[in-house]
């Protein structure tokens, strides 16, 4: 499973490489406004910030809604850089945009997607990507890790190269979740990725080693 760090925060991109363990970074337009990032100039030089910081892909979302505004947008943003991939969201112009930008070698992750039925029509249309947000879909007291079972399911039977890119990731469980669930990829905060390294065993068990080389030392 690869790993993608869910910021457009520069320092924790640089942390999450530095660790060596990143595949990639997604942002979505929270995310740049969190860091205060407006502006058309200023959004393009931020993604080509996070390019330079990360070996991988980085998802920059799409602003318009209609198919002639994502396609212009998009391929302006696949000029950037090598490593961008359009994120595009799931409604009737996107699956559209979806298969002009896979027709046209442009890699996409089709974003804000909640159902089975979303998955197939992405998968259909082409996308690289496609980002099941499992803590929303928690939010509402259903079960987003089941949906990725799901599309896990669909996808293996019907054969699809789509990468099931889990989203929406609120804590390391949930990165288990989804490696156990299929996901192909999880996108999370560095909290996320951070808090796996934790276990009290591991705490104790090295406190004790290092008294002990301590005491033999001595
Ligand atoms: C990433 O691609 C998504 O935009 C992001 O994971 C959404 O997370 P949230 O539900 O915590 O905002």
């Amino acid at each position: 499973m690869k790993f993608f760090v869910d910021t457009a925060n520069l320092d924790q991109i640089a942390e999450a490489q530095d660790l060596g363990i990143l595949d990639g970074v997604t942002t979505n337009p929270s995310l740049m406004a969190k860091e205060g990032i407006s502006g058309e100039a200023n959004v393009i030089n931020h993604y080509k910030a996070i390019c330079k910081l990360v070996d991988g892909d980085v998802s920059a979302e799409v602003i318009s809604t209609d198919f002639e505004g994502m396609i212009r947008e998009g391929e302006a943003l696949a000029q950037l850089d090598d490593k961008i991939v359009v994120k595009v969201p799931m409604i009737k112009d996107g699956v559209k945009a979806i298969r002009y930008f896979t027709d046209n070698s442009i890699k996409t992750n089709c974003t804000l997607v909640f159902s089975a039925g979303q998955a197939i029509l992405a998968a259909k249309a082409g996308a690289t990507y496609l980002s099941p947000f499992i803590g929303r879909v928690d939010d509402i007291s259903w079960d987003g890790m089941e949906l990725i079972e799901q599309i896990s399911n669909i996808y293996a039977l019907q054969g699809f190269s789509t990468e099931i890119l889990a989203a929406s990731i609120r804590n390391p469980l949930h990165i288990v979740k989804a490696a156990e669930a299929g996901a192909d990829v999880c996108t999370c905060p560095l909290s996320s990725i951070l808090g796996l390294l934790n276990h009290p065993l591991t705490d104790i068990g090295l406190a004790k080693f290092l008294a002990d080389h301590q005491k033999s030392s001595n």
